[in-house]
């Protein structure tokens, strides 16, 4: 049963209807790993905020914000996806876990920040698997200039400087209009310095990724890029409510495009709301964690979380090294298969939640799969198939079936504890939703 209060950094706060948020998560609010002296997720922010030294750093915000303040102030419309209890964790309908760091724009432009960096952790509800976790770390940056002929002539000098730096860079950038009629110039925006600004959000941009990846690349042998190799960076049309124009940036690494971050011209409507006036710029966020797996060679995103030594003693503050896994323990997979009522509904984030809140870290993925042959002739031919769920025609009744694979990062996992595990996971189940185990 659901607890009246919740105890979040020291403060105790009212549950309601719509809480969502479960103990594993609230373990984690603590823990702010950008923070943490050596950490993958540290030297990476350190990274990040060495290309940018004349902006202020900001790093300690709580994550519990008002929806309001994550998506009202940000422009979002009513009905977005974001703001379901399926996708966000709510404390009680007036207070959530942030789900990005663009929540604190207004804030600090209301401070009267005009360059800022801010790096914090970040909380959304997902599927489970070894590049997904429902907390991550993000980076927003921004830089306002005034919305006047020495603004834009310093944004365009600004230009200059970085266009003449990064000519003599080995980097190739595919890129795309500053502006198009799909990405467009915001109304009371000045085409000119609106296409600037853009021009000025790319090349900073580029000049960080060529940082952070060629940093990376220094000194060490086999990690994706090489010497002659020159860096890969594709910009993308992008869509965000408190932006436009507004754009996505994969950069090509170990052979695959991985996307990084999105940004655009700042939403004049949310430095109104900040109270900042005669302004125009650019923000962009950034995830930390894709990255920092693919400079530290880090497998599994789980591991960002281990206190285990094995893994910490690795790392050093600054510092971008390889890592080296220590021994994989066996894996051990458990199938939970159950009628689920045509009236009754249980979201997949509802039964990860189940998983983590009861298996934390000790569970590595979960699939959705195919059912158990159910007939023996069946067995070997149908035996899970694609299928994830099927529709009982008598009892209209739906059948689904998840696979929970268990496996430690630090040891091995006796049958007896998964076993254990297993039977918590499938009586919460029970408890929680109108389901039949089959
Ligand atoms: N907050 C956005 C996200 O999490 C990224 C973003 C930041 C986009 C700033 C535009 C400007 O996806």
């Amino acid at each position: 049963p659901l607890p009246k209060t919740l105890e979040i950094l020291g403060e105790r706060y009212p549950t309601d209807d719509i809480t969502n948020v479960p103990a594993s998560i609230i373990s984690k609010i603590p823990l702010r790993l950008h923070t943490q002296q050596h950490h993958p997720l540290s030297t990476l922010r350190g990274l990040i905020e060495s290309a940018y030294p004349d902006f202020a750093h900001l790093s300690s915000l709580s994550p519990l914000v008002t929806p309001f303040q994550n998506f009202d102030e940000l422009s979002f419309p009513a009905d977005h996806p974001g703001r379901s209890v399926t996708d966000s964790y709510y404390i009680n309908r007036d207070l959530m876990l942030r789900t990005h760091t663009s929540t604190h724009e207004v804030e600090t432009f209301r401070k009267g920040e005009t360059k800022w960096l801010l790096t914090a952790d970040v909380y959304r509800r997902d599927e489970i698997d070894g590049s997904h976790y429902p907390v991550f770390h993000q980076v927003e940056g921004a830089r306002i200039f005034d919305a006047n002929a020495n603004g834009l002539k310093e944004v365009e000098e600004d230009n200059e400087r970085l266009e003449r730096l990064l000519a003599k860079e080995n980097i190739v950038i595919e890129d795309i209009p500053d502006v198009s009629k799909t990405n467009p110039v915001q109304e009371g925006h000045d085409p000119v310095f609106s296409e600037a600004l853009a021009r000025n959000l790319k090349l900073s941009l580029n000049t960080l990724i060529l940082r952070v990846f060629g940093q990376a690349t220094k000194g060490l042998v086999g990690n994706g890029v090489g010497k002659e190799e020159p860096l890969r960076v594709r910009w993308i049309e992008a869509y965000f409510p408190f932006t436009s124009p507004s754009f996505e940036v994969e950069v090509l690494y170990q052979g695959k495009w991985l996307e990084i971050l999105g940004c655009g011209v700042v939403r004049q409507a949310t430095l109104d709301t900040a109270g900042v006036q005669n302004k125009i710029g650019w923000a962009f966020g950034l995830g930390l964690e894709r990255i920092a797996m693919v400079l530290f060679s880090i497998p599994d995103i789980r591991l960002f979380w281990s206190m285990d030594e094995r893994f910490l003693s690795q790392f050093e503050q600054g510092k971008i090294t390889s890592f080296k896994p220590y021994s994989k323990y066996p894996s051990c997979f458990k199938d939970v298969s159950f009628w689920l009522s045509k009236d009754s509904s249980l979201h997949d984030n509802d039964f990860c939640d189940v998983v983590r809140d009861v298996a934390g870290d000790l569970v590595e993925d979960v699939k959705k799969v195919g059912l158990p042959p159910v007939y023996p002739h069946h067995r070997g031919t149908q035996a899970y198939s694609q299928i994830d769920h099927f529709v009982h025609s008598k009892t209209n009744r739906e059948s689904n079936c998840f696979r929970i694979n268990y496996r430690s990062m630090d040891r091995s996992l006796s049958n007896d504890e998964v076993n254990e595990i297993q039977d918590q996971v499938v009586s919460r189940l029970k408890q929680q939703f109108a389901i039949e185990v089959r």
